[in-house]
C-alpha cells in the first residue's frame, strides 16, 4: 500500500513539475508572449514583488473570463461570486499612476460594476460597458495588457 501511495506521489509530482516547464516559453519566442501583461514600464519580474494592485487586476480579469463564458450562456453574474475589487486604495507598481484621472477612471468602473451586479437584465450591454472602463483605463496607464482585456469582449474569437 505504501509503495503504491508513494508511487503516485511521484507520478504526480512529475506531473507538475513537467507542467510547469512545459508552459514556459522559450526566451527566442516573441518577446511579448501571450503571458506578458506588465504595464510597458514595468521592470518588475520577480513574482515576489508583485504588488497588491497588480494582484487585484489578475483577479478582475479572471473574474472577466469566467463571467463572460456565463453570460454568453445567458447565466447571471453576481456581486457574491465577483465582488469589485478594491484596486484604487491598493498600492500599485508605480505610484505616479495615482492621481486625478486614475481616480476618475476608478469610478467609472466602480459605476459600471455596480450596475452589471445590480441588474439582472441587460448583463450583456453591462458587462460591455465594464470591459470598456478596463480599455479606458488601460489606454491611458497600463497598456501591456490590453491585448489580454481584448479577449474578455463577449464577442471575442480565437483565432
Ligand atoms: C483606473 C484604471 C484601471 C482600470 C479601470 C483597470 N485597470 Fe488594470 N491596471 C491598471 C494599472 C495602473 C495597472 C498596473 C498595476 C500595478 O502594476 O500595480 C493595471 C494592471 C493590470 C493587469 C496586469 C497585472 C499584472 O499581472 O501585473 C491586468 C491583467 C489588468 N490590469 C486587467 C484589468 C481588467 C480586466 C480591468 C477591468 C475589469 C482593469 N484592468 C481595469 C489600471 C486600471
Amino acid at each position: 500500500m505504501r509503495k503504491i501511495l508513494l508511487a503516485a506521489l511521484f507520478v504526480s509530482v512529475s506531473a507538475i513539475i513537467s507542467c510547469s516547464e512545459g508552459s514556459k516559453k522559450p526566451d527566442h519566442e516573441s518577446a511579448k508572449s501571450e503571458n506578458t501583461e506588465d504595464c510597458e514600464t514595468s521592470t518588475i519580474k520577480d513574482p515576489n514583488e508583485v504588488k497588491p494592485m497588480a494582484l487585484m487586476m489578475r483577479t478582475m480579469a479572471d473574474y472577466c473570463d469566467t463571467m463572460r463564458l456565463k453570460i454568453n450562456k445567458g447565466e447571471k453574474v453576481d456581486s457574491i461570486a465577483f465582488p469589485l475589487m478594491p484596486f484604487w486604495s491598493a498600492e500599485p507598481t508605480d505610484s505616479s499612476v495615482l492621481e486625478t484621472l486614475f481616480f476618475d477612471n476608478a469610478i467609472i468602473i466602480q459605476n459600471a460594476w455596480r450596475k452589471l451586479m445590480s441588474s439582472p437584465e441587460n448583463q450583456a450591454a453591462n458587462y460591455t460597458a465594464v470591459v470598456d472602463a478596463c480599455v479606458h483605463c488601460h489606454s491611458s496607464y497600463c497598456s501591456g495588457p490590453l491585448r489580454r482585456i481584448r479577449k474578455l469582449k463577449l464577442d471575442y474569437k480565437a483565432e
